[in-house]
């Protein structure tokens, strides 16, 4: 397997057990408040960063090139910053806002990247 779908899987891996845990602590103390962050933190951490993965594996002339690389990290970077922002502004702390827009955008860019990665020609093909 290229070396970023396992990035992808394996950083995916650890976003759903963290949302899963979320989930058992959710239902534990009966507060739902978190479960749109307990939502996208499994969609788009889990589902899509791992089908992104996986493409990158079927397509593996895409996954050597330097645009795999930057969507990943925009992609990461978008998760990293859009969740916790998510989680603050569902607690209803007025600098959660920002964030989680800032965080939405980034997370857009790097689907927009995936976008560019599968429609651009492969690389070394005619
Ligand atoms: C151990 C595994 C999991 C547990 C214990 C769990 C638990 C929960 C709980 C307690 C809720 C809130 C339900 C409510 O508001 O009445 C919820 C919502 C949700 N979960 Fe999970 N979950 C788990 C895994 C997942 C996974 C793997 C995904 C997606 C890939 C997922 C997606 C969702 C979605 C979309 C919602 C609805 C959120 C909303 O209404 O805002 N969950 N989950």
């Amino acid at each position: 397997m290229p070396r970023i779908s396992q990035w992808f899987i394996g950083t995916a891996v650890i976003y759903v057990i963290i949302g899963m845990v979320g989930g058992i602590i959710m239902g534990a103390k009966q507060d739902f408040s978190l479960a749109p962050a307990h939502a996208h933190l499994n969609l788009i951490g889990w589902v899509s960063l791992a089908l992104m993965g996986f493409y990158y594996n079927a397509n593996r002339e895409k996954a050597e090139t330097r645009l795999a690389t930057v969507q990943f990290w925009v992609s990461t970077i978008g998760l990293w910053i859009m969740i916790p922002g998510l989680v603050l502004a569902l607690r209803m702390v007025p600098a959660g806002e920002p964030i989680v827009i800032a965080g939405s955008i980034i997370t857009l860019i790097g689907m927009i990247l995936f976008a560019v990665a599968i429609f651009r020609r492969a690389p070394g093909r005619a």
